[in-house]
């Protein structure tokens, strides 16, 4: 992965690709300009032609961040699920989220809910807790699956009753099964005339999602989100799953966290929700989001509660970004600012190139050009 097109190279030391091709001829090595060099000729190339390289790899800039530690197997710890609800338009997916928001049995009667921030916890009668996140359409949840960012642990997939599986629950589908995450089919609005879940069941086959009943290992429940009904054994479903599914995580190490959504707040600044994947989030820490940095300066649950800290599939509002980040952007705690400039330094330059068209093959030779 260290290779570079000779193209490349010309482009980065401006430098006629036909000279570099005639340096090569004499060193004996018949070359065209998208042949790829290795780092060691590609070096050799660069001091003949009177550049200092400085070898820049990735893996140095980004070497430590979180994904770095391995956690071994007694620091993880067990996490909640996180489950992201999808469906076709109108199905009821927002309606399912906000009747599984008042089964929280610490919010009480009003549900407790002070302000959306597209993600919260319900903390079921066991003391289990749910992650549910409100993703703002499919376009996001692409977005943030061609970065590399696995938010969901489990799909719910809401197909209604009375309608049957359309085109966008065929995508979900797809999402999840790219993904490699569980389906559990929610069938909505059973109390309306004309549901008909064994046809929605029969649809589901054509596109193999293959529920208990016909022989698979999908679990299926009926809902009516209206009528609140047939939630408690969703809940009881998505925490069977999250057995299987062995989630866990250490908290015991500095936080790595996925950006859900964020916002330019004109009083607040920035405020991004994110959800911690592994590690704890606390008030100070130092932030590379992407290319932006930051110092966190609150953290806020869905309630509205100001939190000292967030541990592994807690979702939580954020404060002290210095620019907007982009969903699925990644977020990781480091030890000073120094280190997170470099960090998102680094990053902005990678992404200029990328965007200035000058194809990167994943080179570590990012600055051959200082002189
Ligand atoms: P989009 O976000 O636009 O894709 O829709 P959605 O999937 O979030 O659906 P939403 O929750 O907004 O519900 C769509 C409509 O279906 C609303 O009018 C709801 O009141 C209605 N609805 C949702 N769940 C049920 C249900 O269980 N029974 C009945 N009868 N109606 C429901
Ligand atoms: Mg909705």
């Amino acid at each position: 992965p260290e290779n570079i097109t000779v193209q490349e190279l010309s482009n980065r030391m401006a430098v006629r690709v036909a000279d570099i091709i005639k340096f090569m001829m004499r060193q004996g090595q018949m070359m065209k300009q998208s042949d790829e060099l290795d780092a060691d000729t590609a070096e050799l190339i660069a001091t003949e032609f009177g550049h200092t390289v400085k070898r820049v790899a990735e893996s140095d800039v980004e070497e430590g961040l979180a994904g770095d530690i391995v956690d071994s197997d007694e620091n993880l710890e067990p996490r909640p699920p996180v489950v992201t609800i999808m469906g076709h338009v109108d199905h009821g997916k927002t309606s399912l989220l906000d009747a599984l928001r008042q089964t929280d049995v610490v919010s009480g009667e009003a549900g407790g809910i002070t302000q959306h921030i597209g993600a919260y916890q319900v903390r079921v009668a066991s003391g289990q807790r749910v992650t549910f996140l409100d993703t703002p359409g499919h376009a996001a949840f692409s977005a943030m699956r061609a970065r590399g960012a696995q938010v969901t642990d489990i799909v719910v997939l809401v197909v209604a009753a009375d309608d049957g599986v359309m085109p966008q629950t065929v995508e979900a589908i797809q999402h999840a099964k790219a993904s490699g995450v569980p389906i559990i089919v929610a069938i909505n609005k059973m109390d309306k005339q004309g549901a008909n879940p064994d046809k929605v069941l029969s649809e589901l086959t054509q596109h193999e999602v293959i529920v208990e009943q016909f022989g698979g290992d999908v679990q299926v429940v009926k809902v009516s989100a209206l009528k609140k009904e047939g939630l408690e054994e969703l809940v009881e479903q998505i925490l069977l799953q999250a057995e299987v599914l062995n989630l866990r995580a250490n908290p015991d190490r500095p936080a790595e966290a996925v950006v859900i959504e964020s916002k330019l707040d004109k009083g607040r600044g920035t405020v991004a929700t994110v959800l911690v994947q592994m590690g704890t989030l606390k008030r100070g820490d130092i932030v590379v989001v992407g290319a932006q940095i930051g110092r966190i300066r609150a953290i806020t649950n869905e309630r509205g509660q100001q939190l000292q800290n967030a541990g592994p599939s807690e979702p939580v509002e954020i404060m002290g970004l210095e620019g907007v980040p982009e969903p699925g952007n990644v977020l990781n705690v480091v030890e000073n600012e120094n280190r997170a400039r470099e960090v998102a330094d680094y990053r902005a330059r990678a992404k200029k190139q990328r965007t200035t068209g000058i194809k990167s093959t994943g080179t570590s030779l990012e600055s051959m050009m200082a002189k």
